[in-house]
């Protein structure tokens, strides 16, 4: 038996934010990230929006980007004070998971993190609130999802929460929300939901009601992120929903070890004063595994017909991937990311040397590795990695090297 999951319901076009009056509550929680959504006014019609819905409401500002546990305990004690039967959460992939754990623990104040960070684990929400997500992004589509990303810092790790119940009940995907992404954004997040259409695709866990979700998202990614990336906001806005459906086929379908990788590179160097944006991470990885997967015939066969879908010619299987693969490193040049970690400056742009400097990279490899090997997405993907695989392929990643395994 598989399961299927997504929002009740979904309000999606220009001004669905005004959805928000319909909602039937008596205290909203609005969780928002640093700052975006208040400088732009958003922030404020959603209050007024739920106002007029007949509620109190109150605010948790400032959650930060790639959040922390300690923010979702914060927000857990605050919630846990106002007692909301909405939790609205608004902003980039950030605030609206870090609003999804803090759910959590604001409903089984015992949780503790470890708990939470059992797949599939969590107990049954829904007792105290109900949770909208309105996303401002055009990538992680967390709105749709059953998965939040919390850091722990300590660790410098990321871990993925995943359990349908974690799956909003209200997804308002507006895309006046998404107009104002500076362009860098709009890089990062697009090739994040083009890395989850496509992992969703290849998956093991893949379905009939989960392929033409990736497929239709993969095609409009291809014909709208480089456009959205130089200002066209038609384009924006078609991405907007693009993310959304790629959400969609991912939550269900689950990813690979792209997902992996980034998670587990993702924070391992913030001592060096960055992160390795996640969207950034895997435009980088993303050709060198769809090489390592397509020594699976299976996977190589799914590839094709990505490639096929998007047009990209080839007379074979083999000759598709690796037109696939060469559209894909063509898309990072058009966004200026870089195609490996050597060259991912600490501002995320391609440059000489990166941030991460080599002599670290060696020494935490293993360490890395093992950690990507055990991450939640793993095990959906085509191809079971050993530790060896692993770190071969993170060399990859690091030196751009080419994939013969
Ligand atoms: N839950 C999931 O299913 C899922 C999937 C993929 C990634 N993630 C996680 O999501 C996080 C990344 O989320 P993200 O890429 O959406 O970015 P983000 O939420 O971290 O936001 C990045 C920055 O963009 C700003 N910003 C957001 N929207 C803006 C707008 N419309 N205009 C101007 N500035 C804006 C924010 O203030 C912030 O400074 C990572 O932690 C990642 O691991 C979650
Ligand atoms: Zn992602």
């Amino acid at each position: 038996m598989a399961r299927f999951t997504l929002p009740r319901d979904l309000y999606h076009g220009k001004g669905a934010l005004e959805a928000l009056k319909t909602l039937k509550g008596k205290r909203a929680m609005v969780c928002v990230g640093g700052g975006s959504m208040k400088k732009f006014g958003f922030l404020d019609r959603v209050v007024e929006y739920l106002k007029e819905a007949g509620m109190e409401v109150e605010l948790f500002e400032g959650i930060e980007p790639d959040p922390s546990v300690e923010t979702v305990m914060k927000g857990a004690e605050a919630m846990l004070k106002f007692q909301p039967d909405w939790i609205v959460a608004m902003g980039g992939g950030s605030p609206i998971d870090a609003a999804k754990a803090m759910w959590i623990k604001y409903e089984y104040p015992e949780c503790t993190f470890e708990d939470m960070c059992k797949v599939f684990g969590i107990p049954t929400l829904r007792n105290k609130a109900h949770f909208v997500a309105i996303p401002s992004t055009s990538g992680t589509a967390t709105e749709v999802t059953a998965f939040s990303i919390i850091t722990d810092y300590a660790k410098g790790i990321k871990y993925p929460i995943a359990d349908f119940e974690i799956t909003p009940d209200v997804a308002i995907v507006d895309p006046d929300l998404a107009e104002t992404m500076p362009k860098k954004l709009v890089a990062h997040t697009g090739m994040d939901a083009m890395t989850h259409a496509v992992e969703a695709y290849v998956s093991t866990a893949n379905c009939d009601y989960t392929d033409p979700l990736a497929l239709h998202a993969i095609k409009m990614i291809q014909n709208k992120l480089v456009a959205s990336y130089n200002g066209d906001m038609d384009a924006r806005a078609q991405m907007h929903n693009a993310q959304c459906l790629a959400g969609m086929a991912f939550s269900n379908a689950l990813l690979g070890i792209v997902h992996s990788m980034a998670h587990k590179t993702g924070a391992a160097f913030a001592d060096y004063g960055a992160h390795i944006i996640h969207g950034a991470a895997n435009a980088m990885y993303l050709p060198k595994v769809i090489a390592y997967n397509a020594k699976d015939e299976t996977a190589k066969k799914r590839y094709g017909v990505i490639a096929d879908e998007m047009g990209l010619g080839g007379a074979n299987d083999d000759e598709k991937v690796a037109l696939l693969i060469a559209y894909l490193r063509k898309m990072s040049d058009d966004l200026n990311i870089p195609h490996c970690i050597k060259n991912y400056g600490a501002d995320s742009y391609p440059c000489e040397q990166g941030f991460v400097p080599e002599n670290v990279f060696l020494e935490r490899l293993p360490e890395i590795a093992k950690n990507a090997i055990t991450d939640a997405c793993t095990g959906s993907n085509p191809r079971q990695p050993n530790q060896e695989e692993m770190e071969k392929l993170l060399l990859a990643c690091y030196y751009d090297r080419e994939i013969d395994f």
